[in-house]
């Protein structure tokens, strides 16, 4: 058990996610730097091949039932140490597609496990993005994307890899590239300086579009009732899985929405 509730691990080495007794997943699928190139601010950089490796749906053999029935689904992400170019490791962004089911772009949680992340998200990928938000996670933290939200994550650390795991909409229907893709990647592009400090440089296919760089909100909103002692992501969406249902369903939560705040 890793102290996330889940037995899981990744081998660097391998570049797999390798799941501990009684631990379902699929195998590793991994995501390469070729696959991100449209997005990069330097289409040609070079960089690790592999980006990260990702496992879809797992969990333990006993929640099995209860993820399904919540319609929940835990997903495990882990990311290459190192840069592309002048930019961070990070993937190209994306949008959840809208889940029929319930006729919403489903939110996503993340949660840091090892190494320092930047959950990077922005309202929107027309050509004025509004605000754009780098949120700054470390070990322990929880972030949320809204519905809607184009987003991409980032490994804020070129020494260590990092790896999160993230409660989504079983119900999903995978992801939204287009717009993303259309202006070249997000609104603002990560750079990391050869000493590790990170600078944001602007896409100028977009036109305004704030940068607010912050740390994790408490979303009291929806977590409040988790008390100050909340256990991990994993374990508190198994235990307390009506907690969770703006997840898969979010229109019965959209009052939430309005003027949110990452
Ligand atoms: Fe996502």
């Amino acid at each position: 058990m890793n102290k996330y509730g889940v037995d899981v691990s990744f081998h660097r080495e391998q570049f797999s996610i390798e799941y501990g007794a009684h631990v379902i997943g699929p195998p590793t699928e991994v995501r390469t730097i070729d696959s991100i190139r449209s997005s990069l601010l330097d289409p040609a950089a070079h960089g690790p091949e592999k980006l990260y490796a990702i496992a879809m749906d797992v969990y333990h053999q006993d929640d099995e039932v209860i993820l399904k029935d919540n319609c929940l689904l835990l997903g495990i992400v882990a990311y290459n140490e190192g840069r592309i170019g002048k930019e961070l490791v990070r993937s190209q962004g994306h949008i959840h597609k809208i889940s029929s089911h319930s006729g919403w772009s489903p939110p996503e949680i993340f949660e840091i496990w090892e190494g320092t992340a930047i959950i990077y998200m922005q309202e929107s990928a027309q050509d004025n993005p509004g605000n754009c938000y780098a949120v700054l996670a470390k070990s322990g933290d929880w972030v949320i994307v809204p519905p809607g939200w184009p987003h991409m994550v980032i490994n804020a650390d070129v020494t260590k890899p990092m790896v999160f795991g993230a409660i989504c909409d079983r119900g999903y229907e995978g992801f939204d590239y287009k717009d993303v893709r259309a202006h070249g990647g997000l609104a603002y592009f990560p750079l990391v300086s050869d000493n590790g400090s990170i600078t944001w440089e602007k896409n100028t296919n977009y036109s305004g579009g704030k940068l607010i760089q912050k740390s994790p909100d408490s979303y009291d909103h929806f977590f409040h009732i988790l008390g100050d002692n909340k256990g991990s992501l994993y374990e508190e969406a198994v235990r307390r899985p009506e907690v969770f249902s703006f997840v898969p369903y979010a229109g019965d939560h959209s009052s939430a929405w309005h003027n949110f705040l990452p």
